[in-house]
């Protein structure tokens, strides 16, 4: 089965460097996968150590590429800026951040606690914001810096049992778009990718629990979930020379899910 990733040549981001929040698993997994595959060394970020060391032996087994595992929570500033610090000391420099670590569940706006959302909010949303501010300056440095943000289509309609991820995920778009007007100059791009419905992540496990998914596949004009390479080649893109005056756009890759119907994974009230 031919992959969606063998359309790029080999050594493509040779001699780039990239951090990857929630890069242990996943589609930001995917996505430092892919990197180092075409020639990236990447540092992968999230909470659990355990999970980022088996991951970083995976990817370097599979590429061959400098794979680092750090842990450090997106929530906190300080551990993010660490993580920055130890990428540059590490690699040499940072090219590439890309914000994938999230949180979500499913919960009805009026039973979520203030802590739930808050919860979500700070994953998605102020980690996006800790760990581009974080880079900033490496990214600077780098004279050919990209931010890569991955949100969501959430909020492109009201989506039941989503308030949180939704308001989030709203808000790292406006990251993307805001980053992109500010740090243009500093040779900084700043891009985001919307998925849809994912196969194999927890996202989905999370969302579409049971019978759901099917009522979800039933719903998109594709037909089928997508697949982390799917977002993983657009990321590859995104980071290329191809895509060098791209800055401000955020992808929407879910088979035409968001604009056939609002309700993502079938739900309804
Ligand atoms: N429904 C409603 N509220 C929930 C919930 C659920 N399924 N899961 C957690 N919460 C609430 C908790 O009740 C708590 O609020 P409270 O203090 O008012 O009770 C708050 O969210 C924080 O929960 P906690 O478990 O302490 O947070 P955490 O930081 O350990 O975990 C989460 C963060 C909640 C996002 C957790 O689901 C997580 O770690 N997810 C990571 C992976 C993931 O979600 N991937 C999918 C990406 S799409």
């Amino acid at each position: 089965m031919p992959s969606p990733l063998d359309v790029f040549r080999d050594g493509v981001l040779a001699g780039h460097v990239a951090l990857v929040t929630g890069g242990g698993t996943g589609i930001s997994r995917g996505i430092a996968h892919a990197f180092a595959r075409f020639g990236a060394d990447v540092c992968i970020i999230s909470r659990k150590q355990d999970v980022l060391d088996r991951t970083a032996e995976e990817l370097r087994a599979a590429t061959g590429r400098k794979v680092l595992g750090l842990a450090a929570d997106v929530r906190d500033p300080e551990a993010v800026a660490r993580a920055v610090t130890h990428t540059v000391e590490h690699f040499g420099k940072l090219d590439t951040l890309v914000n994938g670590a999230a949180g979500n569940f499913l919960a009805p706006a009026a039973g979520l606690s203030p802590n739930g959302f808050r919860t979500v909010i700070e994953i998605d949303l102020i980690g996006t914001f800790n760990a581009a501010r974080a880079a900033f300056e490496p990214l600077r440095a780098s004279g050919n810096g990209l931010v890569l943000n991955i949100s969501a289509t959430l909020h492109y309609h009201g989506t039941p049992l989503q308030i949180h991820a939704s308001a989030a995920k709203a808000g790292v778009d406006a990251i993307t778009t805001n980053l992109a007007v500010e740090w243009g100059r500093f040779g900084i791009r700043s891009c985001g990718i919307a998925p849809g419905p994912i196969a194999d992540t927890e996202g989905m496990k999370r969302l579409a629990p049971g019978d759901i998914a099917d009522r979800a596949r039933a719903a998109i004009p594709a037909a089928r979930f997508g697949t982390i390479e799917e977002i993983a080649a657009a990321a590859v893109f995104l980071r290329s020379p191809a895509a060098a005056y791209v800055s401000g756009h955020v992808m929407v890759i879910d088979g035409g899910q968001c604009i056939a119907t609002p309700s993502l994974m079938g739900v309804s009230l």
